[in-house]
Parts: structure tokens; C-alpha cells; sequence
């Protein structure tokens, strides 16, 4: 036995799966995927095969001769679900299992029509990032294990279907009333980016490799907010290498998507809550795509490495910014992200395991220690070594890093390794092993200067004595120096104080939301009754997790606010995806009634 991963039964001496080929019916009725996935195995097999399932009801498993395979479905294991175990027959090659998910699968959002932009048809789609793709299919569900995969997905006719592959064709479906989305994805992915999506989804070509979908009240102005994309892939393609994933498509979800985004390839996912009219959040675009090298590319081998993920990816997503718009709108980008860490280190303690960049998670659910923290240490620690190389070298070394693990997973070990060889001494220069595998943040991590950025902090930090910015200081704000400064007010503020800044900043209107929801977060706190209803409403209406627990943590402050924050979750928690709702519950439990 040779289980190198703690969130799979994979099984590094078992048989491998090389490629997929799923049938999907797609049962809005019933809230369930049902159909057949083909295990195709690297080569032909024999004996065990342990595959990761959660929820799934299987109904057979064959060979491609239509002969049965003996199966034992085990009992449930609270975080990675059961094992399907398999007895292959010799020589075997394929695996052919018919199946269907559960209508609670935590991988999948089934949306009713009045959960949409239209109003008119249900809407499902995916997340399976960390460990939720058992949910929606038998497999090796461990970033060790890379699939290529084919799907033919059958949807009422209105429906359009997306994936995380390329298109393929659409053709009447079996039964009528019903089409068959076909879809091919030749490069070889883990199983935590199998993505899909289905709505009245329409789309607009934004450059010859890249269109964005959405629900058609939605598609311009995404098509607007996103208009910069080819720029975008070009640059990224200057610090990388090219574009391996021919398409780079985007999806706009409904307000119910618990994630800024989520980087499947060659159809990024994403939250409307970008669509601030400005381009002003297109940062989350940058760091999807960057995902397309660091992540899509070079994955992490288990949870436990998700830091090089994250890490890179955040510091790519910077360097993107910096050449898009030059150093100091990168130190704002750096500033942001330094807030984020700091909070986390609030909520789970300096000294918390949690805040090892090399995790061993073990025994925990990963969805339960998801923190900015791999993000923005992991993207520190990249810009430590990129100081000590120097940048011209460090590119360099991305590249070679780039090549040598293109389509693997490795290890923070297998990193650490390749880092010595290709820039000897740098690792013991800056301190690597303390960065890596200690708690806290390293003395060495780097500091990011700007004029903007000093100005704007100390312009907050006067806030109790009076200081106030002047309305043209004001307007000559960017979002992200609006966004600074809130962040760096004080938590609480008397009801004066919200309503000056309500009045000059003119916050409880805002389209941008990491400004409206700071805003939210400052009123609530303040028990500043006047911001209640947007709380409501955005509570209502949008699950993305980064805003749910600042919110309802500030609501939980205040006895008044408290009530309200029961009533928002109690209204709002059947429309809330799953992990969502954990979230918010998570966070009221520390706030009873
Ligand atoms: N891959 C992540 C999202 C994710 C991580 C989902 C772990 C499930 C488990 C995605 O690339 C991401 O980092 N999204 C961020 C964007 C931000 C850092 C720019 C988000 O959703 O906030
Ligand atoms: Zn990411």
C-alpha cells in the first residue's frame, strides 16, 4: 500500500487512471447527475483499485466486454467519504461504472429559476476544488493523479452546458426536449479541475482564443468588465511561457458562487460580485489566469503543498498587475493582501499550524483551515526569493521550473530540491526552511513601499482626532486607495462618523464590492442602522465566502445586530451553496441567539 495523499484513497501502487469518458444525464427534476463514467487506466491492469466516491449511488461496475467487476462500496469516512473498491480482472483496461450523484453532492449548486438572472431556468454548476469531485464522480481524486477526459452532457434544450474542456459539438439529445453537449479535454488535469455549468448561459467573443458566458442580463457587462483579457493572457505569456490551454474562457455565476474564482481550465469561474463597472477587480481575472501555469500547469501534489498553488499564484497575479499598471498600483495590490494576513493571523493565532506554509492536514477537512494565509505568505516568500536571485534570474528559474514539472504534481520537498539545484545558496540566504515549515511570519518578509500607500495609512490612522481626506483627495481615489484607506479605520465608529463617510465616500451604494462589503463590515460593526437594508440585501443574495464571514461577524458583535444576522442567515441559508452556509453557520455559532 502506498496512500501519499491524506485526502484520497488513492493508491500510488494500484493501477492508474489516465483518462475519462463521462455520460451525464442532467436531472434538474431530481437535483442529481446520472449516467456512466469509463475509466480508461494507463495501462492494462489487474487487482485492487481503490477509487474516491462520496454520496454516489453506484449501480454497476463492467469491464468493456460487459463483464461485472466485483465492488465493495465502504462505509463513510466523515471527510474523504468511501472507498470504492474494485477486483479488476486481468488485463484489464477499462472501467465502466453507471452511477448517479447525490441531490445534497457537495461538488454541485442546483439553482431554481428564481435563483437566476432570468427567472426562467434552473441553473446548476460545480465547484470540486479541494476534494469535492468525488461527489460528482468515481476516481482517483488526488492533484497526484492527472486525467485527460471527454463528456457528453445531456441538458433540457433551452440549456446551454460549459466545461472545463473544449467544446465539441451539440447535438439532439436521446430524449426530446433534451441536448448533448460534448466536450474534449486532451491535456491531463486532476480531478479537483473536472468543472461544468449549465443555465440559459449566452456568450460574447472578447479575442480570437477567449469569450466570456453569462446569463444574458449579464453577458455585456461582463464582456466590458473583461474586455482587457487578451492584454491579460499576453502578458502572463511574457512571464511563463505561451498559453498552454488553446481557449482561456470565462463563466460569470450566479451571486451564489462561493469564490472570487476558481481556475478551471480553459473556463475560469467567476464571481458577478467582479462586475464593478470600472475594471477595478479584474486582479481576481489575473490571478485565474496566472493559475494556467501555477496550479493548471505545475499542481500541488496534496493539500498539504497548497501554498505553492496559492503562493505563486498571488505573486504572478502581482506581476501581472505591476506590468499592467506599474509598481506602486502592485504595492496597493501588496497592501491589500498584508491586511488579509493579518486578520488571519487574528483569527487562528501567530502561532496556529495553520499558518505553516507545509501543511499536514491530516485528519482535516481542508475546506475547514481555508485561509489568505498560503496566499499571501506563499506569494511573500516567492518575492523573498525573487529579491535574493534577483529578478532577471528568478524569471529564469521560473521558466526552468515551469519545464521541468509541466503536467506533474510535486511536493513542497521536490520545490525546495529543484530550488537548490538551480539557484544554489539562495534557499539558506533568505531562510527558506523557516518560511516552509514554521509557524508566524519570518523576520525577512518583504516590506512594499509606495507614497500612495504611506499617505493614505496615515490619513486612517488619524481618523479619532479628527483628521478627515478633502473632497478632491477623495476623488482623486482609485478604488483600491478607497478600499485602503476603510481598511485602515478604526472597526468601530461612532454613528456620526458613518455618516460622514457615507455622505463623502458614498459607500452603501457601491458596485465594488471588497470597498461596499469593507464599508458593511465598518457600519455593522458600528451598529449604524441606516446600512441594514443593503446588509440584508447582499446577505440575501450573495454567498461568496469572503464576504459572508466578515459580515456576519460583524453583525455578531452587537445584541440588535445579532438578531438581525439570525434572521438574514435563517432567510437566506436555502439559497446559499454549501460550503457557504457552513461558513455563515460557523461564524453564528460563535453568536447564539
Ligand atoms: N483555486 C482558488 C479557489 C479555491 C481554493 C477553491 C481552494 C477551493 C479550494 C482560486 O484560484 C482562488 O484563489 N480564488 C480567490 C481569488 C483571489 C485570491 C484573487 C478567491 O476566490 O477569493
Ligand atoms: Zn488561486
Amino acid at each position: 500500500m502506498n496512500r501519499l495523499d491524506p485526502h484520497s484513497y488513492f493508491d500510488a501502487d494500484q493501477p492508474r487512471i489516465s483518462r475519462l469518458r463521462l455520460a451525464w444525464n442532467v436531472h434538474f427534476d431530481r437535483r442529481q447527475l446520472e449516467g456512466t463514467v469509463i475509466l480508461e487506466l494507463a495501462a492494462p491492469s489487474s487487482g485492487t483499485l481503490d477509487l474516491d466516491t462520496k454520496g454516489l449511488t453506484i449501480r454497476s461496475v463492467r469491464t468493456s466486454r460487459g463483464t461485472d467487476i466485483p465492488f465493495r462500496l465502504e462505509d463513510e469516512e466523515p471527510i474523504l467519504g468511501r472507498r470504492l473498491r474494485l477486483d479488476l480482472p486481468s488485463g484489464t483496461r477499462e472501467v465502466a461504472i453507471d452511477y448517479e450523484t447525490a441531490p445534497e453532492a457537495v461538488a454541485l449548486q442546483w439553482l431554481d429559476p428564481a435563483q437566476t438572472e432570468g427567472k426562467r431556468h434552473p441553473y446548476l454548476f460545480s465547484q470540486c476544488q479541494p476534494i469535492h469531485a468525488r461527489t460528482m464522480v468515481p476516481s482517483q481524486d488526488s492533484p497526484r493523479v492527472r486525467m485527460s477526459y471527454r463528456a457528453e452532457l445531456t441538458v433540457p434544450e433551452a440549456l446551454a452546458a460549459v466545461m472545463s474542456a473544449g467544446p465539441a459539438g451539440v447535438r439532439p439529445g436521446g430524449k426530446p426536449g433534451t441536448r448533448t453537449w460534448l466536450f474534449e479535454m486532451p491535456q491531463p488535469i486532476p480531478a479537483y479541475l473536472l468543472a461544468l455549468a449549465v443555465g440559459d448561459l449566452k456568450s460574447r467573443d472578447l479575442s480570437p482564443r477567449s469569450r466570456v458566458w453569462a446569463e444574458l442580463d449579464t453577458v455585456g457587462a461582463a464582456a466590458w468588465e473583461f474586455g482587457e483579457i487578451e492584454t491579460m493572457i499576453t502578458r502572463a505569456e511574457g512571464l511563463f511561457g505561451p498559453y498552454e490551454w488553446d481557449r482561456y474562457d470565462m463563466l460569470v455565476l450566479p451571486p451564489s458562487f462561493p469564490y472570487g474564482g476558481m481556475e478551471n481550465p480553459r473556463m475560469t469561474f467567476l464571481t458577478p460580485t467582479l462586475l464593478a463597472g470600472d475594471r477595478s477587480l479584474v486582479d481576481v481575472v489575473a490571478h485565474e489566469l496566472a493559475h494556467s501555469w501555477t496550479g493548471n500547469l505545475v499542481t500541488n501534489a496534496t493539500m498539504d503543498h497548497f501554498w505553492l498553488n496559492e503562493g505563486f499564484t498571488v505573486w504572478a497575479e502581482r506581476r501581472i498587475l505591476e506590468a499592467l499598471h506599474g509598481v506602486d498600483a502592485a504595492a496597493l495590490g501588496w497592501a491589500i493582501g498584508q491586511k488579509a494576513l493579518e486578520k488571519e493571523f487574528e483569527r487562528f493565532g501567530a502561532d496556529s499550524a495553520v499558518t505553516k506554509l507545509r501543511a499536514d492536514l491530516k485528519g482535516t477537512d481542508p475546506d475547514d483551515v481555508y485561509s489568505s494565509i498560503p496566499y499571501e505568505k506563499g506569494a511573500r516568500l516567492v518575492v523573498v526569493l525573487e529579491r535574493a536571485a534577483g529578478r532577471p534570474r528568478f524569471d529564469k528559474f521560473l521558466r526552468d521550473y515551469m519545464g521541468r514539472f509541466r503536467f506533474t504534481s510535486i511536493t513542497t520537498e521536490e520545490f525546495r530540491d529543484f530550488l537548490e539545484k538551480s539557484l544554489p545558496g539562495v534557499a539558506k540566504q533568505v531562510g527558506l526552511d523557516a518560511w516552509l515549515y514554521d509557524t508566524g511570519m519570518p523576520a525577512n518578509a518583504p516590506v512594499f513601499h509606495s507614497m500612495a500607500l504611506e499617505d493614505l495609512v496615515s490619513l486612517a490612522s488619524g481618523w479619532a482626532m479628527g483628521t478627515r481626506p478633502g473632497p478632491s483627495q477623495i476623488a482623486g481615489w482609485k478604488p483600491s486607495e478607497m478600499l485602503i484607506y476603510l481598511q485602515n479605520l478604526p472597526r468601530e465608529v461612532d454613528r456620526a462618523s458613518c455618516d460622514w463617510l457615507d455622505r463623502n465616500l458614498s459607500l452603501t451604494g457601491r458596485g465594488n464590492y471588497e470597498i461596499l462589503v469593507e464599508w458593511l463590515t465598518i457600519a455593522a460593526g458600528s451598529d449604524y442602522e441606516p446600512v441594514f437594508p443593503r446588509v440584508r440585501e447582499v446577505l440575501g443574495r450573495v454567498g461568496r465566502m469572503k464576504y459572508l464571514r466578515p459580515l456576519y461577524t460583524a453583525l455578531g458583535k452587537h445584541p440588535r445586530t445579532r438578531a438581525h444576522a439570525h434572521e438574514i442567515f435563517d432567510a437566506a441559508k436555502e439559497g446559499y451553496h454549501s460550503l457557504s452556509r457552513r461558513v455563515a453557520e460557523t461564524v453564528m455559532e460563535k453568536y447564539p441567539r
